[in-house]
């Protein structure tokens, strides 16, 4: 489309949502809509649309109308937080973007399945260009992204490019996450009052402290109810993620990377390119803007299609224990229960005996692998199990081989390097070199064992991490260069599986997810904290792609006790896992393990094909979520009990996401605790439905509900709903 000085409004819908963009005036494309659907509009329709959302000119400010555009600049008479910040030796700190050509879905036509723009537009004073994606996926979410040239004759110091979207002033609370190691994803609720709220992660990996998701909704949203609006900035380096109201009733999501002081500088004819920022609308609660992530992630031609494997991984089972015997002791007992893929976790090469050293050293450790590590990948494959290594390919201890040999491929700056992190310092893979040993150290283990699947660990923060020699400031580069690394490992070895693990669950954002198959989703393996760290990590991603494992009884990481069904059936909802050293769980444990392994691979096409549904349930004892299947035919709940109820018994529930007019029949689905709340000691007997089950419509199930069945604290019981 040639850009005119004539109105041009563009109305993309898909799946639910609404995107309306003005594109009139040579200017950057502004959101005049996104959020529900408004159904077909004829142009003149839009038209009032636009004239009815104008807001009016006010006194002592900028004369006419300040429509904030996607990449909000000062020219336009905008006075928040710039989209793009950065200047040339002091000058063209502010800038004028002209739109030069707009090509891509931009007629009028309402496209049913969203549809895509690209903006190329220039600023010839500052000398600058930038193209605009701005996209509506079939799953209704907006993608969009920036990307900058320097098109003049000197540097320009970049300092940010940030994307933004506007949500209605009555999104009046705003949720999004914090956490730390063993605690990720903590959700966290403020209101959205006037100002900027900034979460700035500076850790040089996604983080456990990121923002993750950051959601506007209306007052009270819950899972199944309110208007939200959320974004996801996917970049697994240092970004930012603001919310933003000012006093002229403007409200904007925005994100982008945060870059360091001097990191990008542009040399004339060079690019940056931002994230990419995601942002989901739902009309109904947060099940719905999370069903719109999962959608676009199942759509995704790399998403993994085979069944998900039974994990066996042998971290809290033997940690650095590497001894033949027992690891193929623990690979019967893993083949014995029905695992399909078996991990050796960390403390296989070099000296790496404990994490004080060794690591970065990518070989074979002959101490303790005396004849490599085919005895065991022989024996695991012979059990019909698939093998997986666990590397850490971006780190280094200082008591290396490595370290040793080339210590200026550590991320350093000034006279000194960053303080230790578990004994580890940040090897720059932006330096070819370096990248090029760890590329083909990786590439030969993988060319000379039949590995089905990497745990890609990242186990420190990057910390004062510049480019040796002269330390200029290296995140950036470092977060693409591991990118391009695994990209051509996996073009390399087709049908390589790799796991996004960073001390637990510190990297997990859709970059990484676009070249690795499931992230691991914290070390902690405590069933009662998987159960609010995964129902929070599902927010954005699907359980497919969330590793869930049973653990020992006594949890490592909380030394919490808690009996294998409840183990098990938490780590049923996702890519289902084991991390217990099996040689010493009882015959009973083992048995009880088999039929949760057997339910797993059972309910693999319902749990990693279905809609995740969170209930908003009344009583804070208990948690209710499950899986709908997207035809509705079959679903399975789980009600989590995490403390004991103030109710005796404790009421309804009530199960969302059913279709209200089909019957189904409702009944505990075994294995797993038979709720019978203490029968034998205190009188107490089941609710009287769960003896035959029940036969229900959605509606009703979904409304009025059933009797919760009184459970002790910490233990679950599982529903499955079947369509009669
Ligand atoms: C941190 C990971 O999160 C653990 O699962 C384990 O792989 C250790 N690193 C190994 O060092």
């Amino acid at each position: 489309m040639a850009p005119d000085s004539s109105d041009h409004l563009l109305h993309l819908r898909a799946a639910g949502v609404s995107l309306v963009l003005d594109l009139s005036g040579r200017r950057l494309p502004r959101v005049v809509h996104w959020g529900a659907d408004l159904g077909p509009l004829a142009p003149e329709e839009l038209a009032a649309l636009h004239l009815a959302q104008r807001p009016q000119p006010i006194g002592f400010s900028v004369d006419g109308p300040v429509p904030v555009a996607v990449l909000p600049e000062q020219s336009a008479g905008w006075l928040g937080t710039p989209g793009l910040v950065g200047n040339r030796g002091g000058a063209d700190f502010s800038t004028a973007f002209v739109t030069e050509e707009i090509t891509g879905d931009v007629t009028e036509d309402v496209a049913r399945e969203g549809g895509h723009l690209r903006v190329t537009a220039r600023d010839d004073v500052a000398g600058l260009s930038l193209t605009l994606t701005v996209e509506l996926t079939p799953a209704g979410l907006v993608r969009q992204r920036a990307t900058l040239t320097n098109e003049g004759t000197t540097p320009f110091s970049l300092d940010a490019l940030h994307l933004t979207l506007p949500v209605p002033t009555h999104a009046t609370e705003l949720l999004d996450f914090t956490g730390h190691h063993l605690r990720e994803r903590t959700p966290q609720r403020a209101p959205f009052s006037q100002g900027l709220r900034v979460r700035e992660n500076r850790t040089g990996r996604t983080g456990y402290d990121a923002a993750y998701l950051l959601v506007a909704g209306t007052a009270g949203f819950g899972n199944r109810t309110g208007e939200v609006w959320g974004v996801h900035t996917a970049w697994s380096g240092n970004h930012r993620t603001v919310a933003e109201r000012t006093f002229h009733a403007v409200a904007l999501l925005g994100s982008g990377e945060l870059l360091l002081s001097g990191e990008i500088l542009l040399r004339p004819g060079e690019s940056y390119a931002s994230p990419w920022q995601f942002a989901s609308y739902a009309a109904n609660g947060l099940d719905e803007l999370s069903a719109r992530f999962h959608r676009e992630l199942r759509a995704r031609p790399e998403h993994p299609s085979r069944p998900r494997p039974v994990v066996v991984n042998t971290w809290e089972a033997v940690y650095f224990d590497h001894d033949l015997d027992r690891l193929r002791r623990l690979a019967d007992a893993a083949a014995a229960v029905g695992a399909e893929r078996f991990v050796l976790d960390d403390g296989w090469f070099g000296s790496r005996r404990d994490d004080r050293r060794g690591l970065g050293d990518w070989y074979v450790s002959p101490e303790v692998w005396p004849e490599g590590l085919t005895p065991l990948i022989d024996h695991v494959t012979g059990l019909g199990m698939e093998f997986g290594l666990w590397v850490e390919p971006e780190m280094v201890n200082e008591d290396s081989e490595l370290a040793r040999a080339h210590p200026d491929w550590i991320m350093a700056t000034g006279d000194r390097l960053p303080g230790a992190a578990r004994h580890q310092q940040v090897l720059d893979l932006a330096r070819p070199e370096a990248f090029a040993h760890i590329l083909a150290r990786v590439d030969a283990l993988l060319t000379a064992y039949p590995i089905a699947y990497l745990k890609w660990d990242h186990n420190r923060d990057l910390v004062e991490a510049g480019h040796q020699p002269g330390g200029h400031a290296g995140v950036h580069d470092q977060t693409l260069a591991v990118y391009r690394l695994m990209d051509e490992l996996r073009r390399r070895h087709p049908g390589l599986e790799i796991e996004s693990c960073s001390s637990g669950g510190g990297r997990v954002d859709l970059e990484i997810l676009g070249r690795t198959d499931r992230v691991w989703v914290s070390d902690c393996i405590d069933a009662l904290e998987r159960q609010r760290i995964q129902r929070w990590t599902n927010a954005l991603i699907p359980l497919e792609l969330m590793g869930t494992h049973v653990g020992a009884g006594l949890a490592h990481t909380t030394d919490r006790r808690h009996p294998v069904d409840f183990r098990a059936g938490t780590a049923l909802f996702g890519h289902f896992g084991i991390e217990w050293d099996l040689t010493r769980a009882t015959p009973k444990e083992l048995a009880r393990l088999t039929e949760w392994v057997a339910l797993y691979k059972e309910l693999r096409p319902l749990l990693h094909g279905g809609v995740a549904v969170h209930g908003d349930h009344q009583d804070p004892a208990f948690e209710l979520h499950g899986v709908v299947a997207e035809d509705a035919s079959d679903a399975l709940f789980a009600l989590v009990a995490t403390a004991t109820s103030a109710a005796y018994p404790p009421g309804p529930v009530r199960l969302p996401g059913l279709a209200a007019d089909a019957v189904y029949h409702v009944r505990p689905q075994p294995p797993g605790e038979v709720p019978d709340g203490n029968a034998h000691r205190w009188g107490v007997a089941l609710p009287w439905w769960t003896d035959e089950g029940v036969r229900l419509p959605g509606r009703v199930l979904e409304t009025a509900g059933l009797q919760t069945p009184v459970l002790f604290p910490e233990r679950l019981v599982l529903l499955r709903a079947t369509r009669v």
